[in-house]
């Protein structure tokens, strides 16, 4: 449904699949437009909201203020018992259950918004595992928007595998390289991975072919990418007869910057631990930043083998690793002793506020599209260990597009655990010599590219600008004015 010019007070709600690759993206989107004078209402589960207060300073339904408009969050239950984290973390369980009981949810939430505060909502906008919020949209005539949290190359990819518009691997053809116009040749194991034939995670492909599908409903097709960064792609998608305009609007990290509202944060952890402190301690371009994400699970045995290689290499780090959010079977890392007293680890951290500190020298990372982008508009160079899905693409653009990362690994299916040695050589690569130099170099220039894109009349910020029009931003006094009397109501 497209939007119309509405004598309405736009009010957005922005409903994020429950992990913090989705959040993460979904609500610095949000910040940025409740900054230009909207009411935005942040909705997920209630699973995820227990997480987010703990973490953040977050209370429900109360408006936040921001720039000239205002934030909010709101959770609903996901119908699972609380405790049931097993069902949560098996993705052919919980992705059924989340559909059934959250377009009922939605529902519910967009009638207590119109009917109670009236404040009815104006448009839906969501990330791409809750593809059925443009079905709860279309059902209750909202428009709506889509934010993919991945790359355009990755958009592409899902895209031209639904529509068999080339060749992809098979099971009696498992290896051979695809082509789409636009991006670079991919190998079989560099396609997101969910689409290869081998993949353990079909459920995930499926979820994402769901939102394929479903790319005729919104309105906007936003990508957390910008123009100088994907450009062949980003033209090439936008040719294409889709009725949702593809719009890249990031990175909304770097966008989300400028705001000043670092109390409002969907973190499922909470920083406890003074890593910015202990940075500030540390020589400059000294420390190797380790984060594998909050998804992807790594085997102990290849943690030692890259703890050592950090030994060898005589850096010093800081390495995140997680308590929360393992899931069944997944015991929780540990270090060798001798290795930890070369550095710090750290539950969690302010990856933004790190990855900005001049003490870092590098980040080993598995590729996730925000800690790329984050790594790509901070200046920092990267060894890419991706896993599965949409990193071992992400890490194709670092090493061979970019040219700001050196490849540590192919992903989960090459079954292989990097030796010591390897790591070690690869981070001395990154860290010292003639690479390093050239590989700092340009990741400062992807730096600066993201930070033309975001900067005034910049692509990105054009194409934000655009959108927020369209939701129909209406001048700041009156807006004011309107949304007090809301408050009251
Ligand atoms: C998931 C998938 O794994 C990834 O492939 C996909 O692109 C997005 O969804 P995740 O594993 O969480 O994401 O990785 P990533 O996309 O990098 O997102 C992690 C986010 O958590 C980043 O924004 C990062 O800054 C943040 N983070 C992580 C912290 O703020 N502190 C930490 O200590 C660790």
């Amino acid at each position: 449904m497209e939007l119309e010019s509405s004598p309405l007070h736009p009010h957005v709600m922005l409903v994020s699949f429950p992990g913090q690759g989705h959040v993460n993206p979904l609500l610095r989107l949000g910040k940025l437009l409740a900054s230009k004078g909207l009411l935005v209402t942040f909705v997920t589960t209630e699973s995820w909201g227990k997480k987010m207060r703990t973490a953040n300073k977050i209370q429900d339904r109360i408006l936040k203020p921001i720039g000239k408009g205002h934030i909010r969050f709101d959770f609903f239950d996901d119908g699972l018992p609380e405790d049931d984290d097993v069902s949560r973390h098996d993705f052919t369980i919980f992705r059924p259950h989340l559909e059934l009981v959250g377009q009922r949810e939605i529902k519910n939430l967009v009638k207590h918004y119109e009917e109670v505060t009236k404040q009815p909502v104006t448009c839906l906008i969501s990330n791409p595992f809750v593809s059925w919020v443009c079905d709860v949209a279309e059902d209750l005539q909202i428009p709506c928007a889509v934010l993919w949290v991945q790359s355009c190359a990755c958009l592409a990819s899902y895209y031209y595998y639904h529509h068999k518009l080339v060749d992809f691997p098979t099971k009696t053809d498992p290896e051979i390289d695809v082509q789409i116009p636009g991006m670079p040749l991919l190998k079989h194991d560099e396609i997101p991975s969910f689409i290869h034939p081998s993949t353990p995670y079909s459920a995930l492909r499926e979820v994402i072919i769901d939102q394929i599908k479903r790319l005729h409903k919104p309105f906007a097709v936003l990508v957390d990418t910008f123009y100088s960064l994907e450009q062949d792609i980003i033209d090439h998608m936008s040719s294409l007869s889709l009725p949702g305009a593809i719009k890249p609007l990031g990175p909304l990290y770097k966008m989300a910057k400028t705001l000043i509202c670092d109390d409002i944060k969907g973190d499922m952890s909470e920083t406890t631990d003074h890593c910015l402190e202990w940075l500030d301690s540390q020589p400059v371009s000294s420390v190797v930043y380790i984060s594998f994400g909050t998804v992807a699970y790594i085997k102990q045995e290849q943690i030692n083998e890259i703890a050592f290689g950090v030994l060898n290499a005589g850096v010093s780090f800081l390495w995140v690793i997680r308590q929360q959010e393992l899931g069944h079977n997944k015991a929780r890392h540990v270090l060798p002793e001798e290795v930890k007293k070369q550095g710090k680890v750290v539950e969690w951290c302010q990856q933004e506020k790190v990855l900005a500190h001049p003490s870092v020298a590098c980040f080993v990372t598995h590729c996730g599209w925000n800690s790329t982008m984050e790594a790509l508009s901070s200046g920092v160079p990267t060894v890419c260990f991706p896993q599965w899905g949409d990193q071992v693409t992400d890490a194709v653009y670092m090493i061979d597009v970019t040219k700001t990362g050196v490849r540590l690994g192919r992903g989960e299916t090459e079954k292989r655990v990097v030796p010591r040695e390897e790591v070690a050589e690869r981070l001395r690569e990154v860290t010292k010599g003639e690479k390093a130099t050239e590989l700092k170099k340009n990741a400062l220039k992807w730096k600066e590219e993201a930070e033309a894109a975001v900067t005034r009349g910049g692509s990105s910020d054009r194409n934000f600008e655009e959108f927020v029009e369209k939701l129909g931003a209406k001048p700041v006094a009156k807006q004011n004015g309107s949304l007090q009397e809301l408050e009251k109501s």
